[in-house]
Formats: C-alpha cells, sequence, structure tokens
C-alpha cells in the first residue's frame, strides 16, 4: 500500500573521503545482506553527493539531499537549487528540519516554497515536522504539527502529495537519546494521516509513508516499526555506522 523508508540523514558530518567509505560500505551490506523491500535513502553533505551519485550507481540505495534552495538559481550565495541537485543524481531531498528551522529560521512559508520547487523537478520532499520539548509539555503539540503541516503542504496538489514523504521528529527526541515511546510516537502519526485525509482524501493519506525520527537505534526500531502508521525512520546519529544503520533498516518487516 505505501512505501516503508529508512533514510539516514548525515547532518554536517563525514568529509568526502569518510563519504565515499561509508556509502561504499553502505552499499555492499544492502548487496550481499538486504532482503527486505525498504527503500533505503542516504542523505550525505552536498559535499558528497555527486560522487555518491556515481558510487551508487546499480544500487537500490537512492540517494538525498539534506536542504535546497527555492529558487531555480540567481544571486543566493551559498545555496544549491532542486535543479541543481537533480543534475547530480538526487532524486530526495529532506525539507524542514528542525535544525534549519531553529538555527536557520526556515519558516513555514519558505518551506512550502521548497517543497514546491523540490517537486517541480521531480524530487521526493522528505518533509519534517516536530515539536518542542516546552510545546510538549504545555500540550500544544498537535497544534503545532497542524500548523507545520497545513502551511508547509496544503498549497500542493493531490499529484503532488505522490512526491511526499513525511518525517515526525520531535525536537526534543533528536540527538538526545530520548525517544518518543511508541505509543506518542504511533498517536502523532495518526493524527498527520488524519490532517492528510482531510485535506487530501483517504486513498492519497494511505499512500502517504510517515516515518519517525528521533534517536532511533537498533535495539528501538523494531517496536516503533511495528506500529500501524509508522512507515520507516529517518535515522541521524545511528546512519553514520554501516552496521547500526543496516540493522534499523532491517526492522522493518
Ligand atoms: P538522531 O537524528 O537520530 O541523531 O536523533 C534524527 C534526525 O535529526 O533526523
Amino acid at each position: 500500500m505505501r512505501k516503508n523508508i529508512v533514510a539516514g540523514n548525515w547532518k554536517m558530518n563525514k568529509n568526502l573521503t569518510e563519504s565515499q567509505a561509508l556509502i561504499t560500505e553502505i552499499r555492499g551490506i544492502v548487496r550481499d545482506e538486504n532482503t527486505n523491500k525498504a527503500e533505503i535513502i542516504i542523505c550525505p553533505t552536498y559535499l558528497a553527493l555527486a560522487s555518491a551519485s556515481k558510487l551508487l550507481d546499480g544500487s537500490t540505495v537512492k540517494l538525498g539531499a539534506q536542504n535546497c534552495h527555492f529558487e531555480d538559481n540567481g544571486a543566493f550565495t551559498g545555496e544549491l537549487s532542486a535543479s541543481m541537485l537533480k543534475s547530480v543524481g538526487v532524486s530526495h531531498v529532506i525539507v524542514g528540519h528542525s535544525e534549519r528551522r531553529q538555527y536557520f529560521n526556515e519558516t513555514n512559508e519558505m518551506l512550502a516554497k521548497k517543497a514546491s520547487a523540490a517537486i517541480n523537478q521531480g524530487l521526493t520532499v522528505l518533509f519534517c515536522v516536530g515539536e518542542t520539548q516546552s510545546e510538549r509539555e504545555s500540550g500544544d503539540h498537535f497544534n503545532v504539527i497542524k500548523n507545520q503541516i497545513s502551511e508547509g503542504l496544503f498549497h500542493l496538489t493531490p499529484k503532488d502529495m505522490e512526491l511526499i514523504v513525511i518525517a515526525y521528529e520531535p525536537v526534543w527526541a533528536i540527538g538526545t537519546g530520548l525517544t518518543a515511546s511508541s505509543d506518542q510516537a504511533e498517536e502523532v502519526h495518526a493524527y498527520i494521516r488524519s490532517l492528510i485525509s482531510e485535506k487530501f482524501g483517504e486513498t492519497i493519506a494511505d499512500h502517504t509513508s510517515i516515518l519517525y525520527g528521533g534517536s532511533v537505534k537498533p535495539d528501538n526500531a523494531v517496536e516503533l516499526f511495528s506500529r500501524t502508521n509508522i512507515d520507516g525512520g529517518l535515522i541521524g546519529g545511528a546512519a553514520l555506522k554501516a552496521r547500526d544503520f543496516f540493522d534499523i533498516i532491517k526492522a522493518i518487516k
């Protein structure tokens, strides 16, 4: 019905040589040992994308970027556009990661434009949402997520939604070792699916993969991925070790 996906977000880690080594290791393990049907995506730094694309030629592992600009080209020093990413073989792009929202002041309005720019190039968007610790403590998390989803995605067409994957990443669980319990995650995933269903209809909601992110490790992945509305994970720290990343992929049943 909908795809199971495990994506690795390498963030600002690994130089070119280190990236090439990790890509080669992941590619080899997936080729030799992978038996499940999850779609596997790795998102190295911009620096490594062009050579990653060559290293992944012929592999089932897909290549993603961690960000893109919403314009096609122009005077935006230091930025890269979706069409440039596509030109080196990128098929996926993370949009709206909480670190981009928090440290680079990316607003829902900007993220809506980035999602459209990526879709216009045929890239699949891994669209991230999630509440901070204080938002959860004050019981505001459903509202926060509703705003992030409606302002970031509700301008899209039903057809565009084929290129949207949502990642629920509670900010308090990212890189902290704190994981949302599978009940907490399932509750929010089901809520996100209901929002998509209200706006775009049940069929599209049923086909939209919703990933969980935030301190996913081999030992908590099985429980998280067993839940009805959790269709895989967006993995940070544990994606930097080929074995851990692959053990998380194996947790998809
Ligand atoms: P983490 O990061 O797995 O290190 O918590 C997840 C993410 O930020 O995507």
